[in-house]
């Protein structure tokens, strides 16, 4: 079937005929972990050169068909997004900026050559999906459910061009804690041998082939005893960019908030620009700008640098206790976290799960 492309997209819905019963859901919502579980229903929307979108649907979760040729299997033409569904404690349930999450997403689109989500479609589509599967927000706290929509080029056609058939879909899953044993000062390694993002490529762009090229760097941040993979830019290696999946903010002992400028090749995290907003609210000062691997080292050593730490959906605000190269290592993961810190993730988290009032408008009711 195919329905005409309507604006905003009229959604049709088929419900999972072997949906987890209660109890099976209640027993993985209390334990969830990150990534492992999922709902009973997806969102699909097709999308073709000659129609643009059309076919959205809430179907059962399920495996995708896909023609061995399809162009994202050989060409990697694909974007995602990741965005939490809180509960709060009046048992209604909430995301956070979803629309930056569109706008992101439609940025990411545009470079990788990929068809653009109008916002209203990408907020439908999430709505859409929990009004089906909103049993599977949890409520214990720390725990949401996070969202995943992402785009895959799904032509069958092995010539190096844009798809002219594209698939956007959105799946979910109950998540806890990002990092194993919950919040702790975590370890960083410092990959020197290699880079995430080049100038003028794909850095700033949500797409698999930049988490593909950290998997081996970050492969050797677990063998060497860290958590994540810290990236420098890539000409000078000199400058932070980001961590794998993370942005990453400096705190100098006066209070400033330190974080490298948006290079291009660095991810925009929301959680990042909401930081940076919730800080200057506070009065602390935030510089965005080029920031040395020697400032960090020299500023720990100094005592110039007191708290460093990483922020995105995933991981929150995470303190981060130690950084280690291959001939260095500075900071002690067994220290307590920074106060800053936290008190920043306890501010954010607070409005994410409607504790506090949500002065920024950054909350949209998903039911
Ligand atoms: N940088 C990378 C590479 C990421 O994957 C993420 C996570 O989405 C972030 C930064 C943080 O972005 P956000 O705060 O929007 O989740
Ligand atoms: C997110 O925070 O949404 C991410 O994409 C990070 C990923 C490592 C799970």
């Amino acid at each position: 079937m195919t329905a005409a492309t309507t604006f905003p997209l009229a959604f049709s819905a088929t419900p999972s005929q072997s949906a987890r019963a209660e109890a099976e859901r209640e027993a993985i919502l209390a334990d969830p972990g990150f990534g492992k579980h999922f709902t009973d229903h997806m969102v699909q929307v097709t999308w073709t050169l000659d129609e643009g979108w059309h076919d959205a649907e809430v179907v059962p979760y399920g495996p995708i068909t896909l023609d061995p040729a399809a162009s994202v299997l050989h060409y990697g033409q694909e974007i995602f997004e990741g965005l939490k569904v809180y509960r709060h404690a009046d048992g209604s349930i909430w995301s956070f900026r979803p629309e930056a999450n569109a706008l992101r997403l439609q940025r990411s689109a545009e470079r990788m050559a990929l068809p653009s989500l109008p916002t209203e479609d990408f907020l439908e589509s999430l709505r859409q999906l929990l009004a089906f599967d909103k049993a599977w927000v949890p409520s214990a706290p720390e725990t949401s459910l996070y969202i995943r929509p992402f785009m895959i080029a799904s032509e069958s056609f092995l010539g190096v061009r844009a798809a002219q058939k594209v698939d956007y879909r959105v799946i979910a899953s109950p998540a806890g804690a990002y990092f194993h044993g919950g919040v702790r000062p975590v370890s960083i390694w410092l990959s020197t041998d290699y880079s995430r993002a080049g100038r003028g490529g794909t850095g700033a762009a949500k797409t698999g082939g930049n988490y593909a090229a950290s998997l081996l760097p970050q492969a050797e941040a677990y063998r060497n005893g860290c958590d994540q993979v810290l990236f420098l830019d890539s000409v000078e290696q000199k400058y932070l960019e980001e961590l794998g999946g993370m942005n990453i903010f400096l705190v100098r002992h006066d209070g400033t908030l330190i974080t490298p400028a948006l290079s291009g090749s660095i991810l925009e995290g929301i959680t990042r620009e909401s930081i940076i907003r919730l800080a200057k609210d506070r009065g602390h000062a935030v510089e965005e700008r080029p920031v040395t691997l020697d400032e960090w080292r020299e500023g720990v050593a100094s005592g110039e640098i007191s708290e460093s730490f990483a922020c995105g959906t995933a991981a929150v605000i995470t303190p981060i206790g130690a950084l280690k190269g291959p001939d260095f290592a500075i900071g002690d993961v067994s220290a307590p976290a920074g106060a800053l810190t936290m008190s920043l993730r306890e501010e954010l988290t607070d409005i994410q799960y409607g504790r506090k009032p949500d002065r920024h408008g950054w909350l949209t009711r998903l039911g």
